[in-house]
């Protein structure tokens, strides 16, 4: 696994102590907010977070995994059909593997296979690593990095005449703004050559009930995904949230079309985050947002391709959860 260097022994690497400055700075930023006080969503994907997703993913409320599962046990093999030859495979967060699986399976039938997962948790790589590494006529090399610094490694190592196929799945890309989706969609592109392909999985707008349910389930295990972002920040920044006094808000902002998730304080309330030596205040009712997950109509996702610098080749869709995989070219 092509990763950053990590020092044995005891103590802190220097690329852990830059990690948890890092997290303690965006901490202290976004609860200093004046007005609405926020957390960044990439931080609930530590591994008690991370493993909290993996069941959220098999709860029946929330059908958006299984959408993508559907869609590519269906249509990879028509989704192969369309790439140039030969590609390689770069994946964008690497998950568990076992949609890019069916995909690797399809393309593998066609040409030996050189898959990048790139992800920024050495332990999701892994568990990658165990689903992928058997497969026949697959080569994998896992990059522990963020997303972009990832794929410019992967891109460099393309040989003469390979083309990139970045997959970009789960509808990760609803996390972002729009704005910033764009943004990052064309950084992606940068880094791209033309008539390289991506694939972009999307969740789209559907009924708000059906949303709120997925986002809020009644086994609480979306809020304690959430609330342990609090608990990781007293876990790993000597913070003292009191997590009995907050509780799980799933809301869905119409004009936005989007689900946001905040952690609701039940009280007037103090904490203090002790390696940042700072003290914040909440009020009751003051929510903390954690996470926005976007929802797109098919045709603004086309849209979003072109503005970014690629060009809509098909989209495929799931008759039972709404939610689209769409296949690009760079042009
Ligand atoms: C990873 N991401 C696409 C998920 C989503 O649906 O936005 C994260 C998630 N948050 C709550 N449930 C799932």
């Amino acid at each position: 696994m092509a990763s950053a260097p990590r020092m044995a022994g005891a103590g802190v690497s220097p690329v852990a102590a830059a990690l948890t400055a890092e997290f303690s700075s965006d901490v202290v930023i976004g609860l200093s907010h004046t007005g609405q006080k926020e957390l960044p969503s990439k931080y609930l994907y530590d591994e008690v977070g991370s493993a909290l997703f993996d069941v959220i993913c098999l709860l029946p409320e929330y059908g958006l995994s299984r959408a993508g599962m559907r869609l590519l046990q269906r249509d990879s093999h028509e989704i192969v059909s369309l790439l140039p030859t030969p590609v390689l495979v770069a994946e964008l967060g690497s998950g568990s593997g076992q949609k890019t699986r069916l995909l690797l399976q399809a393309l593998s039938k066609r040409q030996r296979v050189n898959y990048y997962p790139i992800d920024i948790s050495g332990s999701a790589l892994s568990r990658c690593q165990q689903e992928i590494g058997q497969m026949d006529r697959v080569s994998i090399v896992g990059f522990e990095s963020a997303y972009l610094e990832g794929l410019q490694e992967v891109a460099a190592r393309r040989q003469e005449g390979e083309r990139i196929l970045v997959l970009f799945l789960g509808s990760t890309i609803g996390n972002f703004d729009r704005p910033a989706g764009d943004q990052f969609l064309r950084e992606v592109r940068k880094i791209l050559s033309e008539g390289d392909a991506l694939l972009l999985a999307t969740d789209l707008v559907k009924p708000i009930e059906q949303l709120l349910l997925a986002y809020d389930d009644p086994a609480g295990v979306t809020a304690a995904f959430n609330m342990n972002l609090l608990a990781r920040v007293n876990r790993e920044l000597g913070a003292d949230f009191d997590l009995r006094q907050f509780e799980h808000v799933a809301r869905y902002d119409e004009c936005e079309r989007r689900v946001e998730m905040h952690l609701r304080s039940k009280a007037w309330q103090r904490v203090t985050i002790q390696t940042a030596n700072q003290r914040f205040y909440l009020r009751e009712g003051e929510t903390i947002w954690t996470e926005s997950s976007h929802k797109y109509n098919p045709a603004e996702v086309v849209e979003m391709g072109e503005r970014t610098g690629f060009r809509c080749e098909r989209q495929w869709f799931d008759a039972e959860w709404p939610f689209a995989q769409n296949l690009f070219f760079a042009v």
